[in-house]
């Protein structure tokens, strides 16, 4: 057969062609339609803003006596009632408002098409600005106009770094007046915020400064985190970013199974990100069907202990064994270690230290003298504990604290530890077979040769930690639609100026319903750096969900048997292309997870 020709000098140039986001695949993904609910759409075919009224809907306070001292402005403006979208058509068209936006936290699928929704809501007559680095940018004053033809380069396309952004927390009087400054002089009449829990703390606070100043400039906050714990029951089923990071994850532990029953010797050990709430980690489950998948809610609630976790999944494991499966995956949530019980008190406890002694225990040399200086400010247990972790982690623990002051539970290898120990704990089995078989608590029921099959266990594990995977990707279909949606909201409530709310969509299944969610009402109070704050509360999974039900009622038989699905990678067209987070279409009560409906495609051209 003759060798196919090749041609150097065009494949050179192709490759070349293709730098700077220009893929074939980046290409097309650009050109995608996105769904649009009919309330953005105008008369004449075009995408415009939409009008807000007040529904029959007022969110309760937290607390209430608290909260009415702390945001009096907001409160007597907005009376915490939830605003519903309608069609616009018949208001005429608003020109001159200039709208300042930045992403804040950590970065989500679909941030750059909600630049393109807020541009899309503005229009031509109105100004989009952007905010480079987040909320410190925003203090910097390092704005500059955003143009329609930056936003057709990055329409659909993932992560964020058209603006980047960073975890600054707004929180000092000279920060505030700053901010305030940086308003001033771009004279902006609304500022739009995307970002997680901590970031829309800072919106809800800088729309009461902004009312308490006088300043005339709306606040806006965009929910956002691929952790999913930015949600509110029916009026917030999810945040933007968790469809495509849960997908990316199930994709990639999917893959592990696949290959832990073809290669049949390992167990995975996967970490995923979630830094408190389990929500990617009970998706994850539901898409792949694991050996094992940890929920720190459901540990927390049945107060299991380290030693707790280690038996089951050695029980796990052996009961595999038994069946002659030595593999599998198991899915562990970033956040676990804040979840059970001795851990958590011991995190408490350092946080009260630190609060203190924060300046001290960093000036101190070595770790070693970190220790001695901590270990006697803690109670007998907890420094007991922190003595049995591994270096690492108690470095982490005492050191590696973000902006807000929480564990950079990310960088604490929680899938290593969990190895270290059960290795231990298999190693022990089989040296103190009666230690850990017979009947009673704790132990093992099996016959000898049951026993001599799990003595022979060999274990082979490898661990994985997928978070910054998940986070940039290209929006799945799903996310493209909503960030587009959460843009064009956000720009109509800055129009109607309208300040110190949330923009939401609901209904993912009915052609979407758009909400205004009053940000006070999602505030509660919440130990930080050992002070009380006042913080966006974090939606954690709910063991009485429908979602969790579902896991819990089929995990045993997806320990005992391999029964893991892959559910394969994002498709932005074909049979997959329309899904939304089952746990999602579960807890909100839809029929299906298998097609969203968020109004006609469009073409969009800003
Ligand atoms: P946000 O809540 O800001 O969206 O961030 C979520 C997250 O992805 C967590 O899952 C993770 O713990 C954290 O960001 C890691 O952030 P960093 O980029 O600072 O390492």
């Amino acid at each position: 057969m003759e060798a196919r020709k090749v041609h150097p000098t065009n494949m050179a140039e192709h490759v070349k062609n293709t730098e700077g986001k220009h893929s074939i695949f980046e290409e097309e993904a650009r050109k995608l339609p996105i769904p649009v609910p009919s309330i953005f759409m105008q008369k004449g075919g075009e995408i415009g803003p939409a009008r807000f009224r007040e529904t029959d809907i007022i969110l309760p306070l937290k607390d209430p006596r608290q909260l009415k001292e702390v945001f009096p402005q907001t409160l007597a403006r907005n009376k915490n009632v939830v605003l519903e979208g309608f069609s616009a058509d018949s208001l005429p068209p608003l020109r001159g408002k200039r709208v300042g936006v930045l992403f804040s936290g950590g970065p989500a699928a679909g941030g750059h098409n909600v630049l393109a929704g807020l541009k899309a809501a503005l229009g031509k007559d109105n100004v989009l600005m952007g905010v480079r680095k987040g909320p410190k940018g925003l203090i910097r004053g390092d704005v500059f106009e955003i143009e329609s033809s930056d936003l057709q380069s990055i329409v659909n396309t993932g992560g964020f770094d058209f603006l980047g952004t960073d975890r600054t927390k707004i929180q000092t009087p000279e920060q505030f007046l700053k901010v305030k400054e940086t308003v001033l002089k771009n004279r902006l009449d609304g500022l739009v915020i995307a970002g997680g829990d901590d970031s829309n703390t800072n919106a809800a606070f800088l729309a009461e400064y902004f009312e308490t100043q006088r300043v005339p400039c709306s606040v806006v906050g965009i929910p956002k985190t691929i952790d999913g714990d930015l949600a509110l029951d029916r009026f917030l089923p999810i945040s933007f970013g968790y469809d495509t990071a849960t997908k990316v994850f199930s994709e990639l532990a999917g893959n592990l199974a696949q290959d832990a029953a073809s290669a049949v010797k390992y167990w995975h050990f996967v970490k995923l990100m979630g830094r408190t709430a389990s929500k990617i980690t009970l998706e994850v489950a539901l898409q792949t069907k694991p050996a094992v998948a940890l929920i720190s809610e459901e540990i927390a609630e049945k107060n299991m202990s380290l030693d707790d976790i280690v038996d089951y999944i050695v029980g796990v494991i052996t009961a595999r064994r038994l069946r002659g499966i030595n593999h599998g995956v198991i899915l562990i949530p970033e956040g676990l270690v804040e979840f059970i019980p001795e851990m958590r008190t011991l995190i408490h406890e350092l946080n009260t230290v630190l609060a203190e002694y924060e300046k001290d225990v960093k000036d101190l040399p070595t770790l070693k003298n970190k220790q001695e200086f901590i270990y006697p400010l803690l109670s007998p247990p907890s420094a007991q504990l922190m003595a049995s972790l591994p270096e690492e982690i108690e470095e982490m623990l005492i050191l590696d604290r973000d902006e807000h002051g929480n564990v950079k539970v990310s960088q604490i290898e929680t899938e290593k530890l969990l190895i270290d120990k059960i290795r231990y704990r298999v190693s022990e089995l089989k040296r103190h077979p009666d230690r850990f078989f017979g009947k009673g608590d704790r132990k093992i029921e099996a016959g000898p040769e049951e026993i001599e099959k799990i003595r022979s266990l060999s274990l082979s594990t490898q661990s994985h930690f997928l978070g910054y995977e998940g986070r940039c990707a290209k929006p799945t279909r799903f996310d493209a639609a909503f960030t587009f949606l959460l843009g064009l909201t956000a720009g109509s409530l800055v129009l109607a100026e309208k300040t110190g709310y949330m923009a939401a969509v609901t209904d993912f299944d009915k052609g979407g319903r758009i909400l205004a969610l009053p940000l006070v009402a999602l505030v509660t109070r919440e130990m930080r750096k050992g002070k009380e704050e006042f913080v966006i509360e974090k939606s954690l999974v709910k063991t009485a969900s429908p979602s969790f039900k579902l896991f819990a009622e089929n995990r045993d038989r997806w320990a005992r048997e391999d029964l893991f699905s892959s559910p394969g990678p994002i498709q932005h067209w074909g049979p997959t292309s329309s899904q939304i987070p089952v746990s999602v279409a579960l807890d909100q009560g839809y029929e299906d997870y298998r097609h969203f409906d968020l109004g006609k495609e469009q073409k969009i051209t800003l």
